[in-house]
């Protein structure tokens, strides 16, 4: 196991659509998963996807801890795993705006308007299918993951750029909630 090193914003690897894994279950992929786990861990973030570690795969790996999870089911808790070659779809109309963090963009937070509900699939790190509905915080978390491996940083999706700041500054001014990184 080791602590990967994250790609910051202005880093080609995180503007690149990201290519399919040809092998879910290779050792390698496997390794990298263990690997990015370990990383999103150590820096207490609850996703990170491969271009942030300057791998251009279609993999992410995301949590949902208990602090953050919802009542139960499409919002609930989930354990530390990898999401590998997902395919996303947005489920209904309605839209949430809440504040991201980055772990490529350290220090800066932003309102960012998501879909309330969606489903996703894909395959684990063991090669088993994957295929879940998610909302509150979940859905937020593999929608910005997601867009990791379609080049997109969480500030493009914003609309409203006043609603973008760094931690320290918004904290004092009481307008964001401690939320944690993707
Ligand atoms: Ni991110």
């Amino acid at each position: 196991m080791a602590l990967l090193k994250i790609a910051r914003m202005g880093h080609p690897v995180l503007l690149r659509r990201a290519d399919p894994v040809a092998d879910p279950a290779a050792p390698e992929i496997r390794r990298l998963v263990a690997d990015m786990i370990e990383t999103m861990i150590d820096a207490k973030g609850v996703g990170l996807a491969a271009p942030q570690v300057h791998v251009p795969l279609r993999l992410f790996v995301f949590r949902i801890p208990p602090a953050r999870a919802g009542a139960g089911g499409e919002d609930g808790e989930l354990a530390a795993g990898a999401l590998i070659n997902p395919v996303l779809t947005p489920l209904g109309e309605e839209t949430a705006a809440g504040w991201e963090g980055c772990l490529s963009i350290p220090g800066l937070r932003g309102v960012v308007p998501r879909h309330a509900r969606v489903h996703y699939a894909g395959v684990d790190e063991t090669g088993t299918p994957v295929s879940r509905t998610a909302s509150g915080f979940h859905a937020v978390v593999v929608q910005h993951e997601n867009d990791h491996l379609d080049g997109i940083l969480y500030p493009m999706r914003m609309t409203d750029l006043s609603r973008f700041g760094f931690v320290e500054e918004l904290a004092e001014a009481a307008a964001a909630p401690p939320v944690a990184r993707a």
